[in-house]
């Protein structure tokens, strides 16, 4: 079985500040890579930031600044979130690195050799904030300004000369590999959306553009640049030393396991990226996932409604393990979902510190108090100990499976559910009457019980790494051994080791904080 593992986040804009769509996209293929790697994978996890385009170039002209050294300052404040987000990353790439230009320019070079590439003038409808070419059918008035229909953002006529790839000529060959490979575009609506934008007819694609210097130049015409698009979308083999397709990276992670990206850029990544690699004759990413958008208070963030949810801000009043548990538990992936303050603050009460926090917590300083501060030893299960235990263990294959097909929301359902049954277990047993009637069956709870939270640590680990951790650290689990491995095995608790100190896990927040 292949053990590698690759994945992916969109490379961002380094144009604003991050925000928390951002922080959305990076926090969800954390998750994963997380995942796969305590499944027992070779995980390669990929960020970076999207540096060339006319958007960037205008945005450093407003700040009076060169293109490259106002990238260099945007580009590390997303470097420096993947820390504040705990990203596991194991790269972060820039398109204005070396190792970039040279997998753009092999790119192009095949594109042209394919007969794919040609020279004509393209005039129609661009939206330098989207990066994107419009049909006339995708264009509306608004306000007196021509916008996109699909994202709203202003659109400019342009008329150059361009270069073009033949992308009509791939339709039929997209739709032949969509029909083949029905889990290639998740979930299945935005598989739909796909097939039908390409069941439409796919015109040829504007590739390069003359009107601006900030980008790779074609390497037989320096008059043009190459389409940021098809520059962009190509780090995702950059990374991998591609044009070196003997390099131990590339062989081991391409094609990429899965694309994590937001649902505005899935026509780039569905369609117009599997055709620039058919025609490359590479293959093609094993998934493309896209998520929804993360609205504030139901609305799209914008500056003007004064809406912007800054996830550096939240974070810092409430922790990061808290926004990612919130951002998975409470935002369905697939869809949209509305985030708020005040849900943050119920999800982090009632889900973190009083389920998973106070039971670990409840748990601990029941053995401290009782048991020397040892996890007592036992052979006396009975049928609802075991019944618990099993239940987990027997679990694990579905639960993989949701992450393999990014069903988040049903896995952290599933895990969650899973803490409430041990809350309930514990409170059922009632094990503090047991001290002097029954010790016996009290050693059993309480083994029973640490069993249940070192499972379920273990599986909310990716999710909720810093809280985990200490938690599995408290009952002497190392980091070597928070691995799935570790659910299966038997006997895994050292029964002579006192649990260490377990600071307040999750502070409850006070309502009018
Ligand atoms: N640079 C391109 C991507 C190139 S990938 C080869 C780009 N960058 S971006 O900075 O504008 O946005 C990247 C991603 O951020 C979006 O695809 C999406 O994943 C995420 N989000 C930005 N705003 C978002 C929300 N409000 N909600 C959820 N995610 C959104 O596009």
């Amino acid at each position: 079985m292949n053990k590698n593992f690759y994945i992916t986040t969109p490379i961002y804009y380094p144009s604003g500040k991050p925000h928390m769509g951002h922080a959305y996209s990076s926090i969800v293929a954390d998750i994963f890579a997380r995942f796969k790697r305590i499944e027992g994978f070779n995980v390669l996890f990929l960020t970076g930031t999207d540096e060339h385009g006319q958007k960037i170039q205008k945005e450093a002209e407003k700040n009076k600044k060169e293109p490259k050294i106002f990238c260099d300052e945007i580009s590390e404040t997303f470097r420096s979130l993947t820390k504040i987000l705990n990203l596991t990353n194991n790269d972060f790439i820039r398109t204005t690195e070396p190792r970039h230009f040279k997998s753009v320019n092999e790119i192009w070079k095949r594109l042209v050799n394919s007969g794919d590439i040609y020279l004509d003038k393209y005039s129609g409808w661009y939206s330098v904030s989207d990066e994107a070419y419009y049909d006339e059918d995708e264009i509306e008035e608004k306000d007196g300004i021509k916008t996109s229909k699909i994202s709203g953002s202003a659109v400019e006529w342009v008329e150059e000369e361009s270069y073009f790839f033949k992308l009509s000529a791939w339709q039929k060959k997209l739709l032949n590999y969509f029909e083949k490979n029905k889990e290639f575009i998740l979930p299945q609506s935005r598989r739909n959306e796909v097939i039908r934008f390409v069941e439409k007819g796919l015109k040829d694609l504007s590739i390069s553009r003359t009107s601006f210097s900030w980008g790779i130049p074609v390497p037989e015409n320096k008059k043009h640049v190459i389409y940021v698009w098809l520059d962009a979308l190509t780090n995702y083999l950059s990374a991998l030393n591609f044009p070196d397709t003997n390099d131990k990276k590339y062989k081991s992670f391409w094609p990429a396991d899965v694309h994590i990206i937001g649902k505005d850029i899935l026509r780039f990544h569905a369609v117009y990226w599997p055709a620039f690699l058919l025609a490359a004759k590479l293959p093609l990413p094993k998934r493309v996932f896209g998520h929804g958008w993360i609205l504030s208070d139901e609305k799209k963030m914008s500056k003007s409604l004064g809406n912007i949810l800054d996830p550096i801000e939240i974070i810092q009043n409430y922790g990061i393990d808290q926004l990612r548990y919130y951002l998975i538990k409470e935002v369905s992936l697939g869809n949209d979902g509305s985030i708020s303050m005040e849900n943050l603050k119920n999800c982090i009460n009632n889900d973190l510190a009083n389920n998973y926090g106070n039971l670990c917590q409840r748990v601990f300083s029941f053995i401290k108090k009782n048991c020397n501060n040892k996890v007592p030893k036992t052979n006396n299960f009975k049928e609802t100990d075991t019944k618990l235990i099993n239940n987990i263990k027997d679990n694990i294959p579905k639960l993989i499976d949701l992450i393999n097909k990014q069903n988040l929301n049903e896995y952290i359902k599933t895990v969650v559910n899973f803490s409430f049954e041990a809350n309930k277990y514990f409170n059922d047993s009632e094990p503090w009457l047991l001290k002097q009637k029954n010790p016996e069956r009290m050693n059993t709870i309480l083994n029973t019980i640490v069993e249940q939270i070192k499972n379920i640590s273990i599986l909310l680990n990716p999710i909720i790494p810093i809280a985990t951790r200490k938690v599995l650290n408290t009952i002497n689990i190392s980091d070597k051994d928070i691995s799935i491995e570790t659910i299966r095995k038997e006997n895994i608790i050292d029964n002579n080791k006192e649990l260490k100190n377990l600071d307040i896990l999750f502070k409850k927040i006070e309502n009018d904080n």
